[in-house]
Parts: C-alpha cells; sequence; structure tokens
C-alpha cells in the first residue's frame, strides 16, 4: 500500500443526451457522497454543462476528454481550454488510444495540448499504452516510454503534480480483456521509473498511475491492490451507476 490516493475516472466518451447524463451524474453525486477515493467524471463536451451543474460542490471533478492545441482561433470543430475553464471543468484527458489512433494525433500534438492545459491551470490525465502487437513483439516498455517522455517534454516540475498517468494498454480497451494486475503492474512500475528518471525520485514517489482497460467491478479490487496501480480510468462500466459505483467504492 503506498501513501498515494486512489483516483477513479469515468471516461463517458460519445455516449448519453442532456437527460441520460444528469440521471448518472445525479446517481453518482448521490452514491459517491462519503466516497474515500479521489473521483471524475468526463462526459462529452455537449454534456458538460449539464453535469457541471450537478456535481458542483460534490466530490466529484470534471473533466473533458479532449482539448485543441491553441487557445482559440480559427480552428473549425474544435474546442478550446478557455471554453472548458469558462464550464467550470477541472481536468482533461489528453493522448486516448482512440484519439492516437482513430483520430491520429502523434506525441507532439498530445505535448502541445498538455502543455497548453497546464497553463492555464488544469490537471491532466496523459494516456499513453500500447498496441497488441506492440506488446507482443516486446515493446510494451518502449512504446509506454516515448510516449511519457514526449508527453511530457517541457512540463516544468512544479506543474508534474496536476498531472496523471493513465495506462491503458490498447488492446484491453473495450474488449472485455483486461491485462492481468502482474502485468499491469510491471508496466505501471516502469512508467514510474521513467518519472523518476525525468524528474526525480520524490516525483516519481507522489505520481498517480491509473489503469484503463475493460476495468469491472470484478476485477478492480485485484488492480488496485497492486503497488504502483492508483485508481483507474474506465470507459464502458462508467456508462451506469450500478457499475461505476461499485468500481468506485471499493476497498
Ligand atoms: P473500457 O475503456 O473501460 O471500456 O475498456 C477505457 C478507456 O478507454 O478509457
Amino acid at each position: 500500500m503506498s501513501a498515494r490516493p486512489y483516483y477513479i475516472a469515468g471516461n463517458w466518451k460519445m455516449h448519453k443526451t442532456r437527460p441520460e447524463a444528469a440521471e448518472l451524474a445525479r446517481a453518482l453525486a448521490a452514491a459517491l457522497k462519503g466516497g474515500k477515493h479521489r473521483y471524475l467524471a468526463a462526459p462529452g463536451f455537449t454534456l458538460i454543462e449539464t453535469v457541471a451543474s450537478i456535481v458542483k460542490g460534490t466530490n466529484i471533478r470534471l473533466g473533458a476528454q479532449n482539448c485543441a492545441p491553441e487557445e482559440q482561433g480559427a480552428h473549425t470543430g474544435e474546442v478550446s481550454v478557455l471554453q472548458l475553464k469558462d464550464l467550470g471543468v477541472d481536468t482533461i484527458i489528453l493522448g486516448h488510444s482512440e484519439r492516437r489512433h482513430v483520430y491520429k494525433e502523434d506525441d507532439a500534438l498530445i505535448n502541445k495540448k498538455v502543455k497548453l492545459a497546464l497553463a492555464h491551470g488544469f490537471e491532466v490525465i496523459l494516456c499513453v499504452g500500447e498496441l497488441l502487437e506492440e506488446r507482443e513483439s516486446g515493446r510494451a516498455e518502449a512504446v509506454c516510454e516515448t510516449q511519457t517522455v514526449k508527453g511530457l517534454e517541457g512540463v516544468a516540475a512544479s506543474d508534474l503534480g496536476r498531472v496523471v498517468i493513465a495506462y491503458e494498454p490498447v488492446w484491453a480497451i473495450g474488449t472485455g480483456k483486461t491485462a492481468t494486475p502482474e502485468d499491469a503492474d510491471a508496466i505501471h512500475a516502469y512508467i514510474r521509473k521513467v518519472v523518476g528518471r525525468l524528474y526525480g525520485e520524490g516525483a516519481a514517489e507522489k505520481i498517480l498511475i491509473q489503469y484503463g482497460g475493460s476495468v469491472k467491478p470484478e476485477n478492480a479490487a485485484q488492480l488496485m491492490a497492486k503497488e504502483n496501480i492508483d485508481g483507474a480510468l474506465v470507459g464502458g462500466a462508467a456508462l451506469k451507476a450500478d457499475s461505476f459505483v461499485p468500481i468506485a467504492m471499493f476497498s
């Protein structure tokens, strides 16, 4: 057991309408009241204002799933950090594998977003993780190392306290396949070592590293029992209070 708090985040992806989002947010606000971990709900952009009005003043932080790499300007279809701040967003998820692999975001673009979000006072969840073929060819550590190093390039040590890393093996996302707690913990330990090399032992000891990829009520406690796993970034199971609450209230 480390001294780090647990941090359980729900990534709602491109799901729900405003009434559905309001219903889930209300259920979470009621059920997580008194919960002893840190919590985040990250709804789609059009749902943020609705969810904000419900989680305000509760123990659930408000998240967004992406932001533009520029503060404002001629960027059709993008959403800026200024707009997210205006809605009361606390945290921005960046570098999610769906952004990397479906929308072709590279490490340089993700790094630009990370620095912009930090400069505007947000907490950032930086996602890293290998593809199945990268794992099978023994490159999981190297891929996570590169994504961590490049994602954090130019991030000041004084801002690292607002960075959370989420290790999400791409082959485990939305597939029902979870990394074993041992496999996940080994990569978490490796990422922590990389952070130590960049920022020193103290920073490595403090940084929160979430696991993501088919986290469910049935496997959450075993994952979280591992020394280097400090929480979860939950997709599918975050869409219903019935599955998210048991994960969030694990003990
Ligand atoms: P999943 O998604 O829990 O549905 O696997 C996790 C994520 O993509 O953040």
